[in-house]
């Protein structure tokens, strides 16, 4: 399969962070195979598909690091709670009585709008049962995922919501041998104990070192997000969240470790020697009241940070966009204007989010030899020729654009949604 993009802007996001006019890229079986200026381009009997957009704007895939797919269906229903009253009123009850049939659905949902909003990689937190059914989906849908079911072998929120620690080690590990580097890789596995009070040192341990038997999979869980949460931590073992997963050695490097929102400065310093991943959910650290994380010290500091939406219950959509505008403004009036700017927030949620999860040779930016995970966007309402200003165009996706300005999106070179039609579900 070979074809080839000629957009109006190619937003590269390669190191030099070229804006390209006149320029085409050229896509061969779901790569990026070459960036031609159109003047050296010879039309004629090009042996490819065409499409010129002489009105669109080229950008990479969004990669966002915090999903749960299998909340997608209690958006509207959860709100104005503070973490543990959420998880225990809410969303405990409603994820212990998801079937196969209402988790596709969630999924079916979740997916159908990551896609619309031009996300092309997640990394996803499953529920307690029918994992399956959520990899069989990531698989139909052409999504590149980590994935895997949340691990819980106690809950004193909600015990009807819990497994044993034995079940719940065979049923990830056996998840993992069956769906890790699914789909010609596009699929990989996250381990996903889901926070320290959902686990028992046993579970944290054993579902950590599992992931060296699984090359490039990951470590994903909840982490410093809610006062009252730490509270409890501390009274249980007597140490902040992070302190803890370092004092079992249970942080690394292929660990993404969602909101750290209030962490001390000995736990930075744990999260600066560990090079562990800091996933930012800005909407949901708004909506649950959980806090404003310190996301500018942290990259000061060198720590990765890249973006999720966490469960649809907060953020509503699942966008991206919302997530990179939320980053930016919630930390000007702290800090000042320029700081978090559009440019940096576009970084976290593409190229920050593939090195999160390690692929950044693969995807977050356009480049030779990358995979086509790309996204088309009408930014065209918005009148700017870019000419005097070429950071402009970060700040017209970041502050202005949303769903409606997604034309198309494409992984692996494939079209999963053209020309603002999903491919994937909508065809019925
Ligand atoms: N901590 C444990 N479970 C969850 C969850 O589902 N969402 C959020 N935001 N935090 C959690
Ligand atoms: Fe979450």
């Amino acid at each position: 399969m070979k074809y080839l993009l000629i957009p109006k802007f190619i937003v590269t996001n390669d190191k030099n962070d070229s804006i390209l006019t006149n320029h085409a890229v050229e896509i061969i079986d779901g790569k990026i195979s070459s960036v031609i200026e159109l003047k050296n381009f010879v039309r004629k009997n090009y042996p490819g598909e065409i499409f010129h957009f002489p009105e669109l704007t080229l950008i990479p895939g969004f990669v966002q690091t915090h999903i749960h797919l299998c909340q997608t269906l209690f958006r509207g229903l959860a709100d104005d709670l503070q973490l543990l009253d959420w998880l225990q009123y809410r969303i405990f009850p409603y994820e212990n009585s998801h079937d196969k049939n209402s988790l596709r659905a969630s999924v079916k949902v979740g997916i159908n709008e990551l896609l619309r909003g031009g996300t092309t990689t997640i990394l996803d937190m499953g529920t307690l049962r029918h994992q399956e059914v959520i990899f069989e989906e990531l698989i139909i849908s052409g999504i590149r995922a980590f994935a895997g079911n949340c691990l819980i072998d106690q809950n004193d929120l909600f015990p009807q919501f819990k497994s044993t620690t034995k079940e719940q080690i065979e049923y990830t590990y056996s998840l993992a041998k069956d769906f890790h580097n699914q789909a010609e890789d596009r699929i990989k596995y996250g381990f996903a104990p889901r926070f320290v009070l959902s686990c028992s040192e046993e579970l944290l341990k054993e579902s950590f070192m599992m992931k060296n038997d699984f090359e490039g999979a990951v470590y994903h869980t909840h982490s410093s997000e809610n006062k009252n949460e730490i509270a409890e931590v501390r009274k249980k073992y007597g140490k902040e969240n992070i302190e803890y997963f370092n004092s079992i050695n249970t942080i690394d490097d292929h660990s993404v470790f969602a909101h750290c929102i209030h962490t001390s400065e000995n736990e930075i310093e744990i999260m600066k020697q560990t090079k562990m991943r800091v996933a930012h959910c800005p909407s949901s650290n708004l909506k649950l009241a959980s806090g404003i994380a310190d996301i500018p010290r942290y990259l000061k500091e060198g720590i990765s940070v890249s973006l999720g939406a966490d469960g649809a219950p907060c953020n509503n959509n699942l966008s991206a966009i919302t997530e990179m505008r939320l980053a930016a403004l919630i930390q000007k009036p702290i800090y000042s204007a320029d700081v978090m700017d559009a440019k940096t927030v576009f970084k976290l949620a593409t190229i920050e989010g593939a090195k999160a999860l390690h692929l950044e040779n693969e995807i977050g930016s356009i480049e030779i030899g990358k995979k086509a995970d790309l996204v088309l966007l009408n930014l065209n309402s918005f009148n700017n020729s870019y000419v005097e200003n070429e950071n402009s165009i970060y700040s017209d996706i970041v502050y202005s654009s949303g769903m409606n300005n997604i034309h198309s999106v494409i992984v692996d070179g494939k079209w999963l949604v053209k020309e603002f039609k999903s491919l994937v579900y909508d065809e019925n």
